[in-house]
This record gives structure tokens, sequence and C-alpha cells, in this order.
């Protein structure tokens, strides 16, 4: 596949009003994405676990309009928003080459989350892999009829999501599917920079229906964005080596997934997460998004893995909550361990209990 396959050359221009409406999920790395190239194109593979609570739900209303501007209004938890628009119009721009309908209908997006939007659990991925759905529902709407097979058209469909989710934000074109999805072109796996790739291989049943408890630590704004940090790889003096790591990670972290072996996927998902951190520290400027309670956290769950042997650990996205991931046999002892010793160092005691879900589901 190349980015010429996701054009859409031919469209009825006869489809004068509609409402789509999708469900997608947020999706925690284990080996994670830092650093981007021009368009959307990661510097180096990763891989995540699609979670269920966590997600974005958009309807999207279109009607016919004239002019050839791009209009749409965004309604986020019953009011109308304007803060999201500016990222919704670059989003556009980028996607209109391959979905050239786009400015030939007025949009309402109406959108709410599942998860508290001042939780500092990031939506974009959830927010524009639901909208990038949306969007493919009209194009099929509004499709010339082509012999597919359903197989082929599920999978064209699949694959466009996830190139369209990618270009409004890189880690969004991994929440298309479930259970496990790769992105970014490497040897182990079959996969692509341009769309995210379901790992078709038997995972072992270790882990299967894993858990995730998101201990949210700080709930600001954060104070340097995902966007910011990516550009910050550029030039960095560990960059090179860096993602270099990320494709050996990936490579194990697969093998590991299959075999079952818990000990090696602790090791490689609490390294990838503090790498991530340590790239953030070392970069000019060099900025840090943990927080105290951050590390009172890993060193709880250290302490308790220590003393338990529990197959408990965490992991990191560019902010301060803590997502701590165990398997789901282990449940019990671990919320147990969440509510007694973890829950003080959350802020207002929250957290969200997730687990692993098979990706995205359109609704209307
Ligand atoms: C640390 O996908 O939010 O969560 O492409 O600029 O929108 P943009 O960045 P974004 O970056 C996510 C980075 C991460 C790691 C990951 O999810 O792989």
């Amino acid at each position: 596949m190349t980015e010429q396959d996701f054009i859409l050359k031919d469209y009825k221009t006869n489809v004068e009003s509609g409402k789509v409406k999708w469900e997608s999920p947020s999706n925690i790395a284990l080996v994670k994405y830092w650093g981007k190239r021009e368009n959307q194109i990661p510097e180096n593979p990763s891989i995540s676990f699609t979670l269920s609570n966590c997600k974005t739900i958009t309807e999207l209303i279109y009607r016919k309009k004239a002019g050839n501007d791009f209009s749409f209004d965004v309604i986020f938890e019953g009011k109308k928003n304007e803060a999201f628009k500016p990222k919704i119009q670059t989003f556009f721009e980028r996607i209109e080459a391959y979905v050239p309908f786009l400015r030939d209908y007025h949009f309402t997006i109406e959108t709410s989350n599942t998860f508290p939007h001042s939780s500092g659990i990031a939506s974009s991925a959830s927010g524009m892999s639901a909208l990038a759905l949306c969007l493919m529902s009209i194009e099929q709407e509004v499709k010339e009829n082509v012999t597919l097979s359903a197989v082929e058209r599920s999978s064209y469909f699949n694959q466009k999501s996830s190139f369209l989710a990618r270009l409004g934000s890189g880690s969004a074109c991994r929440s298309i599917e479930g259970e496990l999805v790769v992105w970014g072109k490497n040897a182990s796996t079959e996969s692509s920079d341009l769309f995210g790739v379901r790992l078709a291989e038997d995972i072992h049943p270790n882990f299967k229906n894993y858990q995730d408890a998101i201990l949210l630590v700080d709930k600001g704004e954060k104070q340097v964005s995902s966007t910011v940090g990516h550009k910050l790889m550029f030039g960095h003096p560990f960059a090179e080596k860096r993602f270099q790591q990320a494709h050996e990670n990936l490579a194990e972290l697969k093998d590991v997934l299959i075999s079952g072996n818990q000990k090696r996927f602790i090791e490689i998902v609490e390294s990838e997460a503090l790498t991530l951190h340590a790239m953030m520290m070392t970069s000019m400027p060099y900025f840090i998004l943990m927080k105290p309670n951050t590390l009172q956290i890993i060193n709880k769950i250290w302490e308790f893995r220590a003393k338990t042997d529990a197959n408990i650990c965490f992991t990191l996205d560019a902010g301060a909550n803590v997502h701590v991931l165990f398997p789901e046999g282990e449940r019990e002892k671990v919320y147990e361990f969440i509510k007694t010793q973890l829950v003080a160092y959350c802020q207002n005691g929250h957290y969200i209990c997730d687990t692993v879900g098979k990706g995205a589901k359109k609704l209307v």
C-alpha cells in the first residue's frame, strides 16, 4: 500500500446529508513512538495495547453546502467548542487529498469522552481515530461501487481509517483495531509507516485481557505537548541509538507476547517508559513531565513486586499519570494494593480501571 492507494478518485455528488457515529478507544504504547518525520511518519516502530473503557464517541452529521471552504462546528460534551477547531482544521487540510468530499459538506461534530477531559489522559488517539472512522463511513456512502470482496473491503476500510487517523495524531492510528497494534516499518512484523497493523500472531494466554489501571497523578495541562516533544528528537544526542533500541525492543517484545514470558515483558515495558522520559530530560530544551507522585508510585510498585512476585509493572505516556499493567488473574490482589497503597498518590484519589479491548465500534 502507498499513499496513492488511499486517494478517493470518483465519488457520487448526489448524497445530500446523513449521520454516522463511532466509538473509538485510547491505547497504551508498550514500545513508544517518540520522534517523527514530515507527514507524521514515525522515526521508530511502536506497539500498543488497545484499551476498552477509555474512549471517544463521535457523531458526524453532514449536510451538502455551497462554497469551497472547510465548514464544521464542534460540540464537545454538549457544548459548542472553539478550542478543538484549529486541530481539526489542520487535520482536514492534511487529509483532504484522500477524502476530497470534505469541502462539499458542512459537518457537525458531536463528541464526548468516557473519561474526564481534565484527567491528563490524552484524548487525541481516541478522538482522531473516531473522527477518521466517521469520515470513512461517509466515504463508503459516497463511493462509486467498486468490486471488492467483503474481506478486502473491511481491510481497506481499517487501513485507510488508520492512515487518516495517523495524520490527525500519530498514536491514533493504533486505535482502530485491537488487541495489539504495531505501527512503523520494522524487520520483525508485517507493518507500515502509513497505518497501524494488528499483531496477527497468537498471543500467549498470559497476555489476554491484560489490565490497565490508570492512576491520575496530575490532571493539569502538560507543560510540553507531544508534538513539541517529538520535534525535540531532531538533533537529539541519543536519537539514533534510541530509534535502534525501539526496533530491538519491538522484536523481542513480539517474541515475549507469544512465549508468555512475563518477567521479560515487565523489563521491556518499564525500560521503554523510562527511556521515553529520559529522552525528554536529555533534549534541548529539556523538560520533566513526571511528578513526585509518579516516582512514589513507581517505587511502591517495585517494592510490591519484590515482596509478592506479582506480575505488575508500570508504563507512562507523555505525562505524569501512571498506567499500572497486570494480568487478569492477578486483578484482585493488585486492586487491593492500589486501593490501600497507591490511591494516596492520585489527584483526588482518582484512577480509572481499564482492560485491553478489540478496537473501535460503529454505532450508527
Ligand atoms: C508518548 O500521538 O500524541 O504517547 O503524532 O504529535 O499527535 P502526535 O503525537 P502523539 O504522541 C504519543 C506519544 C506517546 C507514545 C506513544 O503513544 O507511542
